[in-house]
């Protein structure tokens, strides 16, 4: 299987890669992401140089560029590439935009021209909007996104399901709920509490703190996409969690009693504008079909991941101040426009 993985320098995506490698040892992996302030090529240190692993930089927006990399001939490709941040589409929605929907909409017409055999798009329970108490998001729940960040990721569902629709694309939709482990990017909930933690810095914990979001880890969400990858349905819609709700209060104190902290580093700070109270995810399809069964218990997976970030300290330190992007220049020099290479 040769498998093109965009946004592969990213939290999940360089999961993803590694996950792969390792589990299937007949597929080669190309990386192709843009290096935006999120992607980390230090990620995927560990497998750089391996010959079943390459990387190109460029855009899912730069048509003639996607184009000319389905060209080199793919088994599959994984869509990652995203801005991912809600707090950043808040402030500004136009990167999200960009990328989330007329990049997914390039790279579904280039599958399409290339006949690529299966596209599968990575995306979000967000789309669903939010729930009350009870109840939970199965994939026929009607989609309702209220931050820019989750109109743009439904729209780019739309467009996959569009493109099935119309031209029988062979596109799989994956929406997963929140994810958490190594390399997550320390501007979101769980990696900026750990590492605020850590150097003994507040943790902003959004108005009263009780928002209530599904935690998944991100090795179970990699398998679970691997696994539908290989034996999920075309046209069809998989969502994935673990049952793992938490509160967001609930998981800074966990947090903290893992670092062995005081609660007292938690600062109410103003709410989020908009922000989704309640998310939830029945994953049935999923566990019944593929067959799928989450490995972590959060409790668990949070405290390796706590494990992680304390042994890791230079990894964040370098993300937090900005250094990582250096990687890149340092691995492959200051190439203008590197052209994806054959092999
Ligand atoms: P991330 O922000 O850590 O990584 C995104 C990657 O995409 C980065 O490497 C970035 O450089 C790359 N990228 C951005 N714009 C690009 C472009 N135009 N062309 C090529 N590459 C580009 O995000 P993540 O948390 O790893 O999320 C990956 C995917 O999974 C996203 O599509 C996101 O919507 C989805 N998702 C994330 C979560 C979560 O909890 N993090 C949950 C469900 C779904
Ligand atoms: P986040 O990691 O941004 O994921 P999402 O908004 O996509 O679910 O946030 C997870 C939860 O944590 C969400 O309810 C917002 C809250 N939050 C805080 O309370 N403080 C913070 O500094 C951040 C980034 C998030």
């Amino acid at each position: 299987m040769r498998i093109l993985v965009t946004g592969g320098a990213g939290f999940i995506g360089s999961n993803f890669i590694r996950h792969l490698l390792a589990k299937d040892p007949d597929c080669t992996v190309l990386n192709l992401d843009k290096l935006t302030y999120a992607g980390n090529l230090e990620n995927l240190a560990d497998v750089e140089g391996q010959p079943r692993y390459q990387f190109v930089k460029g855009s899912i927006c730069d048509a003639e560029f996607v184009d000319e990399a389905l060209g080199m001939g793919f088994d599959a490709v994984v869509n990652f590439a995203a801005e991912s941040h809600v707090d950043r589409s808040i402030q500004d929605a136009r990167a999200f935009i960009e990328t989330n929907v007329l990049g997914t909409e390039i790279l579904l017409d280039a599958c399409r021209r290339r006949r690529v055999p299966r596209m599968l798009q990575v995306s979000t329970d967000e789309v669903y909007g939010s729930l009350g108490p009870r109840g939970r998001f199965t994939e026929q729940s009607p989609l309702s996104p209220n931050s820019p960040y989750a109109a743009s990721k439904a729209a780019a569902d739309l467009l996959a399901h569009a493109y099935f629709h119309t031209y029988r694309l062979p596109v799989i939709i994956s929406r997963s709920c929140n994810n958490y482990g190594p390399y997550q990017f320390p501007e979101k909930f769980i990696p900026l509490f750990i590492t605020n933690a850590l150097a003994d810095e507040p943790l902003p914990l959004y108005g009263d703190g009780l928002h209530v979001r599904d935690w998944l880890h991100v090795e179970d969400h990699c398998e679970a996409l691997r696994l539908i990858l290989k034996r999920g349905r075309e046209g069809e819609t998989y969502n994935i969690g673990s049952n793992s709700e938490r509160a967001n209060i609930d998981v800074a104190r966990l947090v903290l009693r893992g670092l062995g902290k005081p609660d007292r580093l938690i600062a109410h700070v103003t709410d989020r504008l908009g922000h989704d109270r309640r998310y939830a995810i029945d994953a049935g399809k999923l566990e019944r079909e593929l067959p799928w069964a989450p490995r972590y218990t959060f409790e668990a997976g949070l405290l390796e991941t706590i494990r992680w970030y304390q042994k890791n300290e230079s990894w964040w330190r370098r993300v937090k101040d900005g250094d990582y992007r250096q990687y890149y220049h340092r691995t492959y020099g200051d190439l203008a426009r590197p052209r994806p290479q054959s092999g």
